[in-house]
């Protein structure tokens, strides 16, 4: 059956990158169906809407959206929503995969996708002079996300970390905590441990090779995964994935839109091509997924994104050459 990929480039670096990962899937010569949608801050700006409604149903038909970063604005915009936060809602994809690799780093953070402080429950009181953010935790919402880190853990070295705050947040990280106990019960096989937030992020720099899967919550993870990607090599090369339960699934690369060095031809292509190879594993292209992650790990950025481009596409083509 041909599965379709949406392909959504967003704003400055995004109109680049996603483009130059299309040019590798395509390259491949898989029974894949390629749609383009628009999103962003430019989208609004044009149509008052930032995720219009054909983008919506254009995903909602599709098996996976390949999405690229769109800039947000830093105050309050009325009318302005993320369009990534609002697909993880749309579509419910809770699960956000942020992989950390290096030649000898190989973590994986499961991040918490819907809930948290991105729960935007968020108001003001004393005439602006107090800002309230509520933090929203719920045992549904830890329990399918431990599930899927412990299944993660499962397929790579089964060492699972906790990572919470519960020494402080008692309550919301408590429970997080205490559920994220419980399911792993589930998975004896696992080593498991826990870390507070704060410690974590001093053990990921000082020994990140100790790290497997971290499992966490919603800004922790945020804040981690630019950690993790900065340890191994910077946001050029950190993909990530956002699954729910069924499709489509939304890949993306971490970093954001990069106005600075938008529209110079030098964005580095590979997080969104290694997000591309993540999207090939979900859609069931395990083996060429691989290929493609290894020969875009091997393959140093070369300054321009079309040459970084050609030169994994090239490879990708020698490996298919010498397979027939
Ligand atoms: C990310 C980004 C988003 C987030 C922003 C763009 C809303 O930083 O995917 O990590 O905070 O989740
Ligand atoms: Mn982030």
């Amino acid at each position: 059956m041909t599965r379709m990929i949406t392909f959504i480039n967003g704003d400055g670096i995004g109109q680049e990158v996603i483009p130059a990962a299309r040019q590798v899937v395509e390259s491949l010569g898989l029974p894949l169906e390629f749609r383009e949608a628009e999103a962003g801050f430019g989208t609004f700006e044009k149509t008052g809407n930032a995720l219009p409604p054909e983008t919506l149903a254009l995903c909602q038909q599709s098996d996976a959206v390949l999405f690229g970063a769109t800039s947000s604005p830093m105050t309050k915009t009325p009318g302005y929503q993320s369009p990534i936060l609002a697909l993880r809602r749309h579509f419910d994809l809770f699960a956000n995969l942020r992989p950390a690799v290096s030649e000898n780093i190989d973590l994986l953070i499961v991040r918490e996708n819907t809930e948290g402080l991105y729960s935007r429950r968020e108001r003001v009181e004393d005439d602006g002079q107090t800002a309230i953010a509520e933090r929203v935790i719920t045992a549904r919402a830890s329990e399918r996300i431990v599930r899927v880190a412990c299944q993660q853990a499962m397929q790579h070295r089964r060492r699972l970390t906790i990572v919470h705050k519960a020494n402080v947040l008692s309550e919301t990280c408590g429970l997080f905590r205490r559920v994220a106990f419980e399911v792993v019960k589930e998975f004896p096989d696992l080593t498991v441990n826990e870390l507070l937030v704060d410690t974590a992020a001093m053990k990921l720099v000082q020994s990140p090779q100790n790290f497997d899967v971290i499992v966490t919550t919603n800004l922790f993870g945020d804040i981690l995964s630019d950690l993790a990607a900065g340890l191994t090599g910077g946001l050029g090369i950190a993909p990530s994935a956002n699954v729910g339960v069924g499709r489509p699934a939304v890949f993306e690369p971490v970093h954001g839109s990069a106005p600075d060095i938008a529209g110079k031809g030098i964005a580095d292509p590979r997080a969104a091509i290694l997000s591309s190879a993540m999207m090939l594993d979900f859609l069931g292209h395990a083996e060429i997924a691989e290929q493609v992650r290894r020969i875009t790990y091997q393959t140093a950025h070369q300054g321009s994104t079309q040459a970084t481009t050609q030169a994994i596409i090239h490879q990708l083509l020698e490996v298919a050459v010498h397979a027939k």
